[in-house]
């Protein structure tokens, strides 16, 4: 049997509650068989500052180390004021340094988004696109995850219920597992 593709996912919010965040649990009910999938939490990732690039802080060197263990990334993002939050944006940074020592350099990526607006954060994911040109990543191009009015998808228990956003997460799984092994293989 292949081995399984290891992807690791995080969401671009740090509040309890976060919608982005109950989209990518869910993606763990939906994983292809031959896929793992680990959550990391960005909490604790300080702002970047490069007077602290010689000696990383531990979360930063914990959160390289799960990405460069990874076969491919898994993210969901919020959209603030039309663009990726500072939080997710801020963690990218640190990731992607030293010089030299870029952790997403040729990673596959999807992405997801959740918005309680109409646009369901589709702005934001064009945003986190273009990062990825400089890093280095390869991003899955469909299916497109994009959840609007996501306050209406979820219970109260956190967990995402619109049966049509569940498959089309199974469905990016499954495209991001079968890029991944043609990356991988090649
Ligand atoms: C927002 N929100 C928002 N939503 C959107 O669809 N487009 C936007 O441009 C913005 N801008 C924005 C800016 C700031 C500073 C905040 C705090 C919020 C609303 C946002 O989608 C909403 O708070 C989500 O619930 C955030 O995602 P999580 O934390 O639920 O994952």
């Amino acid at each position: 049997m292949e081995r399984k593709i290891k992807i690791l996912g995080f969401a671009g919010s740090l509040r309890k509650g976060s919608y982005n965040k109950a989209i990518l649990c869910a993606a763990l009910d939906m994983l292809p068989p031959d896929t793992e999938l680990e959550i990391f939490d960005l909490e604790g990732i300080p702002p970047y500052n490069m007077d602290l690039e010689g000696r990383l802080p531990d979360h930063v060197v914990d959160f390289k180390r799960r990405i460069r263990q990874a076969d491919a990334l898994l993210i969901a993002t919020p959209e603030h004021n039309y663009s990726i939050p500072g939080v997710l944006k801020n963690a990218i940074d640190w990731a992607s340094r030293p010089v030299g020592d870029n952790s997403f350099d040729g990673k596959p990526v999807a992405i997801m988004s959740a918005s309680p607006a109409m646009i369901g954060g589709a702005r934001a994911q064009y945003h986190l696109r273009q990062t990825f040109v400089w890093l280095n990543m390869y991003p899955v191009n469909r299916p497109e995850v994009i959840v609007p009015a996501v306050h209406e998808k979820i219970d109260g228990s956190g967990r995402l219920t619109d049966e049509k956003t569940r498959e089309k997460i199974g469905e990016l799984l499954v495209s991001l597992s079968e890029w991944t092994r043609r990356i991988i293989d090649n």
